[in-house]
């Protein structure tokens, strides 16, 4: 398919203080399109003059939520190159997440071509400071004009970028996360394991609950016996025990990550035993009154790593690392975004240049 291209003429100013970035708030000047009809499938891809879009009032996504997204990143090099983080496990990801949504598959080397297309034309709002990078943020939609509840036969495949700093203004210091009990994200067999508005919808009760206590995030406890800790909705979650490190196994509910993943490969090539398993919240209270938690760190594209510094469980407060950037969070911290600005050598070979 051919990609048309219609420059926008009216570009916007640039972010002049990169420290004042922020994540998600600002965007560029170009954005992603491209439809897909029953009976003609994807088609009419373009890049055009970043703005608002039109929908119907009865555009199906507005009513039930048929919907999926990603989230990566592109980050400029000191040697002026661009780069993107395994772009091909965000669009497994989305074809699966399309899967599960009743939603056409996309090519992915298609859209990763496109992406990269995409990245160039706007390859002057990629942020220049450390810790910045371009949040890239691909969605689908259904937009058909209908009220019955079926899947859509008329979708909007879209790209959008923003130039991004820090996720949590904590940044790379500890935050503070509520074990919820009351409320749950999602279950086995539902839609925990895709990208989707819905999952992000449920959690923002909780989500405020929380802030109003004062905790950055809650820790989602799995659906049906609200025990088995599963991930924190924008994170995935690690524990550093005594002699083994652990992530909640991926069972149906948990998103799967693609830091999550690579910080598993890393850790394992530097040693560590990881184990993806089950964790209850009554293991993790027992092995913190022992002196066995360690370290608590959560992983995602937006966040990277966020150590945990204090955990609540109902009233038990626990401090982890007297609230301290743990060792194994700093040094996967450190290699991650090394590795991802292109500091150290590939040898995973996780980035892709755009160019
Ligand atoms: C990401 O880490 O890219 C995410 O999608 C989390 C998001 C809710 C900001």
């Amino acid at each position: 398919m051919e990609i048309k291209f219609e420059r926008n003429t009216s570009p916007k100013a640039k972010p002049q203080d990169e420290s004042q970035l922020g994540f998600g708030k600002i965007f560029t000047d170009h954005m992603f399109i491209m439809e897909y009809d029953e009976g003609m499938g994807w088609h009419s891809p373009r890049i055009v003059p970043y703005g608002d879009i039109s929908i119907s009032p009865a555009a199906m996504v507005l009513h039930y939520g048929q919907e999926v997204f990603e989230g990566l990143k592109a980050y400029r090099t000191k040697d002026g190159r661009v780069l993107l983080f395994r772009p091909d496990k965000n669009y497994a990801r989305l074809n699966s997440s399309n899967e599960r949504l009743c939603i056409p598959q996309v090519d992915e080397s298609f859209c990763i071509e496109a992406l990269k297309e995409l990245i160039k034309v706007d390859k002057d709002w990629i942020p220049h400071s450390e810790g910045t990078s371009l949040y890239i943020r691909p969605f689908i939609f259904a937009a058909d004009p209908f009220l019955g509840v079926h899947p859509a036969h008329k979708l909007y495949y879209m790209v959008i970028l923003s130039p991004s700093g820090l996720y949590y203004p904590e940044g790379l210091n500890p935050v503070k996360i509520y074990v919820e009990s009351s409320y749950v994200r999602a279950v086995k067999g539902g839609m925990g394991y895709t990208k989707t508005g819905g999952n992000y919808a449920a959690s923002l009760k909780a989500q405020n609950d929380a802030a109003a206590i004062n905790y950055s995030q809650v820790l989602w406890l799995d659906g049906v016996e609200r025990k088995y800790i599963e991930e924190v909705g924008a994170m995935n979650v690690f524990f550093v025990l005594d002699g083994e490190i652990v992530t909640p196994e991926l069972d149906g509910a948990t998103l799967p990550g693609v830091t999550r993943a690579s910080c598993i490969e890393l850790l394992r090539s530097w040693g560590y035993t990881v184990n993806e398993r089950l964790i209850s919240i009554d293991e993790v209270e027992e092995a913190h009154a022992a002196g066995k938690l360690i370290e608590m760190f959560g992983t995602g594209t937006a966040a990277v790593i966020s150590p945990v510094g204090e955990l609540r469980y109902k009233d038990n407060v626990m401090t982890i690392n007297n609230n301290q950037i743990g060792e194994i969070s700093q040094r996967l911290y450190d290699s991650l975004t090394s590795l991802q600005m292109g500091k150290t050598e590939d040898t995973f070979g996780w980035t892709v240049e755009v160019k």
